[in-house]
């Protein structure tokens, strides 16, 4: 082969007209543009995860407003097929709806919104999952997309908006009054390159999913074949209204700080810090000042990054109490329960919420586990079913990025044979695992997979480990009552061959052995139905003495206890 000629040098004069050449290129670009280069990083990729997400963005901010504003939440899905791999979303709600001056922000600006800034649970918390769909309307069908909304209170406002990318500014264009009243906000989008499939993946299951973690929500959904879908609400009070609390100093950075600093409004380092740290008292401020080498009475504004981070060293040195965990609301056992009775219908059912815990020192969190067994438990998988696994950060349903996500993790790290569960591929269980907290740690904008956090691995585990105990009693039973059944219809049915091949070997009386044989295996069988009592009396009485687990009695045997009551 020839040699290539490799060019060693260039000139001097041409190294400087490239330097030049790249400066030209320099350019600035918005947050917007970013995402819009990057939609994959909000998860809106994939034809039908796409059309899921959009409803789940909607969805999500519907039932953050409708919570903070203690509404009981009525929200309405639509979708509809416009043309092949073209639909139209629209989410309807009688939230509080959103002032003019708002609106064009929380639809058409990335990164702006209510939630970013404070430290409370909420389902949202970046600021971009609205705006993001306006950006993916607007650049796979060129239109604008149209929001309604109002207060109650007077004419409702309707408009149509899309994003200038270049700015990150929202463009709003038909504002118009409009004469009826309103009360609520409708958003409506159209969306290029997805597709609607009724999947484990699709908008249906994820609103089955968003109604089991909100038992208060009164979900409907027209699919676009037309087909309605109404998840009523089993509970009518809405989840106490979250609290928003400081940040621990154990959770923060140095950049937090000189974030913080700015806009604090204490006069010194010391109030700053007393004023807008969890569980910073005198004690605290004290120990902190004896381990800086600045003077604690200067304006919060002038911190730099060696004074910051002095802090942090001195907040990593000092033991704080553990941040206040009253802020968190999980969805509470019971209401767990109902849903999964009313949507699962399983068999057997364990619910279990644990005690609230810290992550990275500084971020209060809950975890919230039950495990259903039997009836429509598990996924279906042609003629098998398997083990389900529902995640769901803020009762927010995850349905992608599963095997990224510690919530998963956790799961797979339980050695389900012990709770004799032998394998989770042929199991008709659903384990439901809810992930709550101020600040959820997702590993990406996607919102759909959380970081292996270690406090959280460990908790998750425990939860699984002590729901896990209680289903392997049931499921253990179940499977013993079923081997024994499977031995005496065995008996039953090899009596008359047996006998018939010893009579003939023995010459013995055919009729005589069989009724002997019968015999011995009653006798036997009884004994063994004895033993099969004690057995079911221990596991109920087990069962029974936990309030967390319920055996909802099969179908058949309810059938046949009403036929006895009417005769
Ligand atoms: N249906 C709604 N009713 C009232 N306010 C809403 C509604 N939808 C959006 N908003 C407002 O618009 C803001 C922006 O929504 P967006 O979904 O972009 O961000 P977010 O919910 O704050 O965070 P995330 O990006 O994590 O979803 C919200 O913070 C909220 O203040
Ligand atoms: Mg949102």
């Amino acid at each position: 082969m020839p040699e290539k000629k490799v060019k060693e040098k260039d000139t001097e004069e041409e190294l400087l007209s490239a330097a030049k050449n790249l400066d030209g290129q320099f350019k600035e670009h918005s947050v917007a543009e970013f995402f819009k280069k990057n939609k994959q990083m909000l998860g809106l990729y994939g034809k039908v995860r796409t059309l899921t997400m959009v409803v789940h963005e909607y969805v999500t901010n519907s039932l953050d407003a409708c919570e903070e504003t203690g509404i009981l939440p009525n929200i309405d899905v639509k979708i509809d097929e416009l043309g092949e791999e073209y639909y139209e979303v629209t989410v309807t709600d009688n939230g509080p709806g959103i002032s003019q001056e708002n609106v064009g922000k929380a639809f058409g600006k990335l990164l702006a919104g209510t939630k970013f800034h404070r430290m409370m649970q909420s389902r949202g918390q970046q600021g971009i999952g609205a705006a993001g769909c306006t950006m993916l309307s607007q650049m796979t069908t060129g239109k604008a997309s149209k929001v309604i909304t109002g207060r109650g209170n007077g004419k409702a406002i309707s408009l149509e908006l899309t994003i200038d990318p270049k700015m990150n500014e929202p463009k709003i264009t038909n504002l118009k009054e409009l004469e009826k009243e309103f009360k609520g906000t409708a958003i409506q989008a159209k969306f290029k390159g997805t597709l609607y499939r009724d999947s484990d993946q699709g908008p249906l299951e994820y609103l089955r999913r968003t109604a089991i973690a909100n038992p208060h929500a009164q979900l409907s959904f027209r699919d676009p074949s037309g087909q309605k879908f109404i998840f009523k609400r089993s509970h009518n009070q809405n989840p106490e209204r979250p609290e928003e609390i400081k940040p621990h100093p154990k959770g923060t950075t140095v950049d937090d700080i000189l974030s913080y600093c700015k806009t604090s409004k204490g006069r010194t380092v010391a109030t700053f810090l007393s004023n807008d740290f969890d569980r910073m008292g005198a004690k605290g401020i004290d120990e902190v000042k004896k381990r800086v080498r600045f003077d604690m009475n200067k304006d919060p504004k002038t911190l730099n990054w060696e004074e910051s981070e002095e802090i942090i060293k001195a907040f990593k040195a000092i033991d704080f109490i553990a941040p206040s965990t009253d802020a968190l609301r999980p969805i509470g056992e019971d209401q767990i329960r109902k849903s999964l009775q009313s949507i699962v219908q399983p068999e057997f059912l364990t619910v279990l919420t644990r005690k609230p815990a810290v992550y990275a020192g500084g971020y209060p969190f809950q975890v919230e586990i039950a495990i259903a067994y039997g009836g429509n438990a598990g996924k279906k998988a042609g003629e098998q079913t398997q083990m389900e696994i529902m995640r769901f950060a803020n009762r927010v349903p995850l349905l992608f990025d599963a095997g990224n996500c510690a919530l998963t993790k956790a799961i797979q790290t339980i050695d389900w044979k012990r709770y004799d569960i032998k394998d989770p591929e042929t199991a008709p269980v659903t384990v439901f695992v809810n992930f709550i907290s101020v600040h959820i740690p997702y590993t990406g904008a996607g919102k759909q997979a959380i970081a292996d956090e270690e406090e959280v691995l460990e908790e998750i585990r425990l939860a699984l480990m002590q729901t896990g105990r209680k289903a392997g009693i049931y499921i253990a039973h179940k499977r013993r009552e079923a081997e024994n059944q499977q031995k005496r219809e065995m008996f039953y049915k090899y009596i008359p061959e047996i006998c018939k091949a010893f009579s003939a070997i023995t010459k013995s009386n055919e009729s005589e052995m069989r009724k002997n044989m019968e015999k011995l295996v009653l006798q036997k069988l009884k004994l063994e139905e004895a033993k099969d009592a004690e057995e079911k009396a221990r596991v109920d009485k087990v069962l029974k003495e936990d309030d967390n687990s319920f055996i909802t009695k099969p179908k058949a045997e309810k059938a046949k206890e009403t036929k006895e009551k009417g005769k």
